[in-house]
């Protein structure tokens, strides 16, 4: 069975202040413990956002982190200064960072590598553009994305990937794709993770879907037979929101 993950990415949002007031927040409401709950914070506040969870079902993430170790690259924090904080997840490959920070499908194979050695579970996002979306190329792109990314992944590896399906039309313009349309691409993932490995890792991986999920329409999504969960930018801002999301 896989358990249901939603996920909130503050992306470039909260001071330390702001950021534990929220979680605090977020605290005071009884959580579906049935729900795996991820924050996906600013690397500033990873540590006292780590403190604020303890004793809590939240799970803590990052939103990035270098291929390396170590080594001479300026402002780029690694996964070991991660592990070191007691990170749960990182999100790797969001298309902000493909889009703004030129981030490639290679560099992002070798963060997925260095993340599971690291135990350091991967949410790993892919996603068409409007213009793609528009010449119905939306699954070519989105497999031909995974296919890269899992380069080399050993099967054994998959239960502690999960893969968000954020198509970059989608996100932080109010346009959800519809629950049909959600599934149906998570729907074709799991396939080709079959075809990249066996059924069974098909039926392990977790799925989610992300792009303006709100209140209003996390049950209808989640209803859905291949979403195992939402990957939420604005919403989990809102406490209020937040807590309607992990209680669907
Ligand atoms: P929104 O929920 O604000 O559309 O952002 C989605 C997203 O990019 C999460 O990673």
């Amino acid at each position: 069975m896989r358990i249901p993950i939603i996920a909130g990415n503050w992306k470039m949002n909260n001071t330390i202040k702001e950021g534990i007031e929220l979680i605090e927040e977020i605290k005071k409401s009884k959580l579906n413990k049935d729900v795996e709950s991820v924050i996906c914070v600013p690397y500033t506040m990873l540590k006292d956002a780590k403190v604020a969870v303890k004793e809590t079902n939240i799970k803590l993430g990052a939103q990035n982190m270098h291929y390396e170790e170590n080594g001479a690259f300026t402002g780029e924090i690694s996964p070991l200064m991660l592990k070191e904080i007691g990170v749960d997840y990182v999100i790797i490959g969001h298309s902000e960072r493909r889009e703004y920070f030129k981030e490639t499908d290679e560099d992002i194979n070798k963060k997925i590598k260095t993340a599971l050695t690291h135990n350091i579970k991967p949410i790993l996002c892919v996603g068409e553009s409007l213009e793609e979306r528009e010449s119905n190329i939306q699954e070519k792109i989105v497999n031909d994305q995974i296919e890269k990314a899992l380069k080399d992944v050993n099967a054994s590896k998959l239960e502690n990937i999960v893969i968000a399906y954020e198509p970059i039309w989608a996100i932080g313009t109010g346009k959800t794709a519809s629950s049909d349309d959600a599934n149906e691409m998570l729907v074709s993932i799991r396939k080709k993770i079959k075809s990249l490995y066996d059924e069974k890792s098909s039926e392990v991986i977790r799925l989610q879907y992300g792009g303006s999920v709100k209140p209003n329409n996390i049950e209808e999504l989640m209803s859905k037979s291949d979403v195992d969960g939402a990957l939420v930018g604005g919403a989990s801002l809102k406490a209020d929101d937040f807590i309607k999301l992990l209680n669907f």
